[in-house]
C-alpha cells in the first residue's frame, strides 16, 4: 500500500468559486484544478433545488436515517442515481470513502482474498483494513498478474478492488477483462468516482464503457466530482445494496448527507441525462488535454482521463510554478497527493471555452519545464 499522508500539506484558502473560477488570496483564477468536471456545482437549477430545500428542511438531517434522518431526497437521490446507471439499486453514504469502507464492512467477514489494483484510490486500500482477508496488490491493471493470482485463489471468497478510471495516471481499468476472469462468487468493486460524468454512454461511467452490466461488479463514487454535489453512492443489485443497507456502521451509525445537498445532486443527475454534450464537451478538453500533454512531456500514455499530471518532484519548484501561472491568472496545483512522485496536477472542466485551453497551453509552454 501506498503512503496515505501527502507531504503537501500547507493548504490553499479559496474565498469563492464559479465553474472555472477559484479566489485565491484575493485574485480571481482561471482555474484547472480539482474535479469539478461538468460545472453542476454552479447550475443554477442546482443551486435553486438545494436552496428551496435547505429553506423547507434545514442544514443539517440531524440524524441517522434509521431513526429521523431518512428525507425524501435522500430515497429520491438513490432511485435516480440507479435508474441513471442501469443498475438496481442505489445506496447513499456521507462520502465516497466512506462508500468503499461500507462496502467492506458488508462482506468483510466472509472474504478469504482481496486482490487490490496497485495504484487504487487510498480509500479502497482503507477499506482493507476492514477485514481479515488475505490482501494482495495485484499490480496496475495487469490481467497477467491478476489471471495467476485468481487461479492460485479463485476458489475462495474473493474481492478484486479497482478504480473504474486513474486520472492521474489517464489508465481505464479493464473491467470486461476482470469480469470474465472473476470467479462466479466474487465481488467487483470498482469505484468510479472519476469514471462518472466522463466514461460511457452519456457519462454513465466506465462499467458502462466497458459495456457490462454484471450483478458482482458494485460500483461506488464520490458525489462531489461530476455532479458537483458532495457525499458517496453504492450502486448495485438489489441484493447487494440491501445487505449493506443492513451491515455496514458506515451507513447505519452516520448522519448522511443534508437534504439540500441530496437536492443539488438529483438536479445535477437530471442535467447530466438531459444535457450529453456536457460529457462530449469534456471529452473534447481532454483530447486536447492529452495533446498538450504530448507536447510537454512527451507523455505516450493514449488513456483518456481530464486530468494530466505534469511531474515536479521538488516541492518548491511545484510552489514556485505554481506562482508563475498565478501571475498569469490561472490556477493549477502542485501536489503530492496519495504519497505518488509530485506533479502539476492540470484538470479541465466541460465549461471550459477553446480560448481557455489557449491560455493554458500558452502559460504550461512559457514555464514548465520538464
Ligand atoms: C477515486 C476516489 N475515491 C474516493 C474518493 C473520496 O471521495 P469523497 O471525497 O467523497 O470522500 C476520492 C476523492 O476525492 C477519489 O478520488
Amino acid at each position: 500500500m501506498r503512503d496515505t499522508v501527502p507531504s503537501n500539506t500547507m493548504l490553499r484558502r479559496i474565498a469563492a468559486s464559479t465553474s472555472t473560477t477559484l479566489r485565491v488570496n484575493g485574485q480571481d483564477l482561471l482555474s484547472f484544478a480539482g474535479t469539478n468536471l461538468l460545472g453542476l456545482g454552479h447550475h443554477p437549477e442546482v443551486l435553486a433545488a438545494a436552496q428551496e430545500c435547505l429553506s423547507r428542511c434545514g442544514l443539517s438531517a440531524a440524524a441517522s436515517r434509521s431513526t429521523s434522518g431518512n428525507f425524501a431526497e435522500h430515497e429520491n437521490l438513490e432511485e435516480a442515481l440507479a435508474e441513471f446507471l442501469g443498475l438496481e439499486a442505489a445506496l447513499i453514504l456521507p462520502s465516497g470513502w466512506l462508500a468503499n469502507e461500507a462496502v467492506m464492512q458488508a462482506y468483510g467477514d466472509e472474504l478469504d482474498t482481496v486482490l487490490v489494483d496497485a495504484d487504487a484510490h487510498t480509500s479502497l486500500w482503507m477499506s482493507t483494513t476492514l477485514t481479515r482477508a488475505q490482501v494482495i496488490d495485484c499490480g496496475a491493471s495487469d490481467l497477467t498478474r491478476t489471471h495467476a493470482l485468481l487461479d492460485r485463489h479463485g476458489e475462495q471468497h474473493l474481492a478484486l478492488l479497482t478504480d473504474g478510471l486513474f486520472p492521474m495516471q489517464r489508465r481505464i481499468a479493464p473491467l470486461a477483462e476482470f469480469l470474465r476472469l472473476l470467479p462466479r462468487k466474487g465481488i467487483l468493486l470498482v469505484d468510479d468516482s472519476h469514471g462518472l460524468g466522463f466514461l460511457g454512454q452519456g457519462g454513465r461511467g466506465s462499467l458502462s464503457g466497458a459495456g457490462v452490466n454484471d450483478p458482482r461488479a458494485v460500483m461506488t463514487g464520490s458525489m462531489a466530482k461530476a455532479l458537483g454535489a458532495g457525499g458517496g453512492f453504492i450502486a448495485s443489485s438489489t441484493g447487494t445494496i440491501e445487505r449493506i443497507r443492513r451491515r455496514a456502521d458506515a451507513f447505519v451509525g452516520t448522519t448522511p448527507i443534508p437534504p439540500a445537498v441530496a437536492a443539488g445532486a438529483r438536479a445535477a443527475l437530471q442535467i447530466l441525462e438531459r444535457e450529453p454534450e456536457r460529457v462530449r464537451r469534456l471529452r473534447a478538453h481532454a483530447a486536447r488535454l492529452t495533446a498538450i500533454g504530448k507536447r510537454m512531456i512527451q507523455d505516450d500514455a493514449e488513456g483518456r482521463s481530464p486530468v494530466l499530471a505534469l511531474p515536479v518532484s521538488d516541492q518548491a519548484a511545484g510552489r514556485a510554478l505554481e506562482q508563475k501561472l498565478a501571475a498569469q491568472g490561472l490556477y493549477i496545483p502542485w501536489t503530492e497527493y496519495g504519497g505518488g512522485p509530485g506533479a502539476l496536477r492540470v484538470a479541465v472542466s466541460s465549461e471550459h471555452t477553446t480560448q481557455d485551453l489557449e491560455r493554458l497551453e500558452e502559460a504550461l509552454l512559457q514555464h514548465y519545464q520538464p
